[in-house]
């Protein structure tokens, strides 16, 4: 069973802003991010005509690159696609300069703002800036300061600043970072990234839950039984040992993109659609959340780390096999755990949160389980009637599913689930956006409503603060259980969810 739209009108589907005059500094312009995301990102603005002419890109980093260095590298980085649309790529590169910047040298600053106002006049970006720090995060706070004291954040009106994940290490450090950059700029001008939150289908959380009468009233303890939010990679640690071995999974990818659905997820209706008023209701569930046990949090949060796996003809490395990475390492590469929310909605309800890298099927999705039916009238093909499910599904094959249960054909009086789906790739007949693309827009129209606030984050961080703690100061209660690589994690993530007489989904 699909689901269609109800105006199969494919032209006009799209609603685009257009960006604002500007000029977009990016800090870390010789990095990975830049050259994979960001300019990707920007170019496919620029072929959607959504960026103006009266625009530049300015990259900064230590290395002295020239303009035409840096057009260069960034022509290499996107290959084919510049063969593809070679018109378009040069109209787009001359707007890309390069300012070697090295962010701990105030003088080099100065000599940035005035570059600023070379470019300024020359593409008539008008003073308006947007600061990407795709830096180090040890940067991030004295990027800002650096940015503050070399007057390029004094304005609030044409100025921004976009800091990039990870924000802090735990509560303590989010704290300290947010003084800082809330010292150096007004929280209206601070960006800071979760692209999980530029994924088409996690906004569409929102709308599905806010612009549809039918799932409000049921959107509560009295109707759902369960909410399983997963985040599956099948891709193991690639490059990245460096940064993951100080990081995990908890920080990596709960802290922040699955926190995001949780809060999208659970948070109450905003009084308008703003970015305010979405931010206050996130930010308000989330100070409800908790570890479904944070005296003794070894009961309900799991940590694995996957070990070599795969077949015969392509095996797969364990963790600890792979460059970089200690050979004694317990850096959790999975992580489950149960949460509640104490609030009048969700009391009793537990939320059961889960990642892991090198599991056999790459998704992520919101599953929300319904509470069954009081009286069993029928019997069910399975033994017992399967529990509806609204399975939202963030990708790949974005959409979403309902599951409920039909009379089997036949003469007797048998139920049987069904799938309803509605797939965005069939309904709307193109592919989503990169989240990069929709965040770097928004950040560059100085919509923060994707972005998350200081609180927020802080929140967040919080939840999260008595395992962070459990794994610095006795990590053998919280040990890291190996598991197969492709396999869906360690058996005793399986027993979390077993007490409680459930099983994980397994799509
Ligand atoms: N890569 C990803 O997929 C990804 C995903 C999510 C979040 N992030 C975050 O994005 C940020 C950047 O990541 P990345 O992977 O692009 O890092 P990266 O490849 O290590 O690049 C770091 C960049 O910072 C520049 N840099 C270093 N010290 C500097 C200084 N003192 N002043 C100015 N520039 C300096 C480096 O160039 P020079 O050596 O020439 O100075 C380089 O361009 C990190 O915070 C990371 O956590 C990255």
């Amino acid at each position: 069973m699909t689901v269609t739209l109800t105006n199969p009108l494919r032209v006009g589907l799209r609603q685009e802003r257009v960006v604002s005059p500007q000029c977009l500094v990016i800090f870390g312009a010789s990095g990975d991010l830049t050259s994979r995301k960001l300019v990707p990102a920007l170019f496919e603005l620029f072929r959607q005509r959504r960026l103006p002419t009266e625009f530049a890109v300015l990259g900064c980093a230590r290395r002295p690159w020239s303009d035409e260095e840096f057009r260069g590298q960034m022509a290499e980085a996107l290959g084919d696609l510049i063969h593809e649309h070679r018109g378009a790529w040069d109209q787009f590169a001359a707007g890309l300069f390069y300012e070697p910047v090295d962010l701990q040298q105030p003088e080099h600053l100065v000599r940035l703002a005035q570059r600023l106002e070379v470019i300024d006049r020359h593409r008539a970006t008008r003073n308006n800036r947007t600061f990407y720090l795709s830096v180090s995060p040890k940067f991030y706070g004295s990027g800002c300061s650096a940015l503050a004291a070399a007057g390029l954040l004094s304005d609030p009106e044409r100025s921004r600043v976009v800091i990039e994940k990870p924000f802090g290490r735990d509560y303590g450090s989010a704290q300290e970072l947010n003084r800082i950059v809330q010292t150096s700029a007004k929280e209206s001008q601070v960006f800071r990234i979760d692209h999980y939150l530029g994924k088409e289908t996690v906004q569409n959380i929102l709308v599905l839950r806010f612009a549809n009468t039918i799932f409000e009233p049921i959107w509560n303890r009295n109707y759902i039984a369960s909410v399983e939010i997963t985040a599956a990679e099948t891709v193991g640690v690639e490059e990245r040992a460096g940064y993951y071995e100080s990081s995990g999974a908890l920080r990596d990818m709960v802290q922040n993109h699955l926190t995001q659905m949780l809060a999208l997820t659970t948070m109450e209706a905003p009084g308008r659609f703003d970015a305010e008023a979405i931010r206050n209701e996130k930010a308000k569930v989330l100070q409800s959340a908790r570890l479904a046990d944070e005296l003794e949090p070894w009961n309900c949060c799991v940590r694995g780390q996957y070990g070599p796996g795969g077949t015969a003809r392509r095996p797969l490395t364990g963790y600890r096999q792979e460059p970089g990475v200690n050979p004694n390492s317990t850096t959790e590469t999975y992580v489950a755990m149960k949460l509640f929310i104490d609030n009048w909605r969700w009391q009793g309800v537990p939320f059961y949160l889960r990642t892991g890298k090198r599991l056999p099927k790459r998704m992520s999705e919101v599953v929300l389980t319904f509470r069954e039916a009081p009286v069993h009238l029928f019997d069910a093909a399975g033994g017992s009637p399967t529990a509806n499910q609204l399975i939202l599904r963030i990708q790949p094959d974005e959409g979403a599913g309902f599951r409920f249960e039909v009379k089997s054909p036949g003469s007797g009086m048998r139920s049987r689930p069904v799938d309803m789906h509605f797939s965005y790739d069939e309904s709307f007949g193109e592919p989503s956006d990169e989240g990069y693309v929709r965040l770097l827009a928004d950040a560059m129209l100085g919509d923060p409503t994707l972005f998350t606030r200081g609180d927020e984050v802080e929140a967040a961080w919080r939840l999260y603060t008595p395992l962070l703690e459990l794994i610095e100061d006795s990590p053998w209660q919280l040990p890291v259980h190996p598991y197969e690589a492709r396999t869906w994690g360690p058996a005793a993530a399986d027993n979390l969810l077993g007490r409680d007489g459930l099983m994980w989904r397994r799509p």
